[in-house]
């Protein structure tokens, strides 16, 4: 790949991290070019850049060394750890940013008992995070099928395809309408800014630096 001088910083399209996610980096005085449809931003002040992608999809362009950096859930960077083949670029969690707080849970149809992960022995759950919802069955022991699903996955239940869902839950609207409710907690989220375990030995390296400095300020001013 091409050396780049300039950093370049991945995120949400368009989603419930795409708002704060922006509003942190001008916080941080990273000002961009508007162009909400064009899926690159063109850092105005600092040589910093933006691409604006799909969330789940920001982990492997991390690791690719497409971009240097990335604001993303925690629950998507643990599903790409887990599930990233041996060999792959390690990624890790730099700063935690306070907003997107959410929780990747299990969920039952309302009428049904749950007391233990072994409820779910034999049941078929469907969710978007196979990787963490498997290595969560592994820990406790549970013999379940997984059925991996791109979205929508609370309405598997009233479908008949599956017995319970593994997604995440913010105000748990999304399961009231669906007559399901949460039954245990696999992992407690947030939106986090992801990046390589070592930092790039150029500029950037110096520009990440520089960053997280900016970010740990606007985050104390913050809490
Ligand atoms: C997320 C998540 C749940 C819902 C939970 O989906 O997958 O479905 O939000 O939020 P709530 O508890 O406040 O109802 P989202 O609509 O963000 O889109 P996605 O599933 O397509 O990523
Ligand atoms: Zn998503
Ligand atoms: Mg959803």
């Amino acid at each position: 790949m091409k050396p780049r001088d300039r950093l370049r910083i991945a995120m949400q399209k368009s989603g419930r991290l795409t708002e704060p996610a922006l509003d942190l980096l001008n916080r941080c005085g990273l000002t961009f070019r508007q162009s909400r449809d064009k899926l690159f931003c063109f850092g105005e002040g600092e040589p910093v850049d933006l691409l604006l992608v799909r969330d789940d999809d920001i982990p492997g362009l991390i690791a690719q060394g497409v971009c240097d950096l990335g604001i993303v859930g925690r629950n998507v960077l643990h599903e790409f750890q887990g599930t990233a083949g041996e060999g792959a670029t390690a990624l890790t969690e730099w700063r935690p940013l306070g907003f997107g707080r959410c929780r990747l849970s299990i969920a039952v149809p309302q009428e049904r008992d749950y007391r233990e992960p072994a409820d779910l022995a034999s049941q078929r759950i469907a969710t978007s995070y196979p990787g963490l919802l498997n290595a969560w069955l592994r820990e406790k022991q549970v013999a379940a099928t997984v059925i991996t699903l791109a979205g929508s996955v609370e309405i598997a239940p009233r479908l008949g395809t599956a017995d319970a869902i593994c997604d995440l839950v913010q105000s748990g609207g999304t399961l009231v309408a669906n007559q399901l409710r949460e039954a245990d907690v696999l992992l407690q989220s947030e939106a986090v800014l992801a990046g390589p375990q070592t930092l790039p030995a150029d500029e950037r390296g110096d520009m990440i630096e520089l960053l997280l400095k900016r970010l740990d300020g606007v985050i104390q001013v913050r809490e």
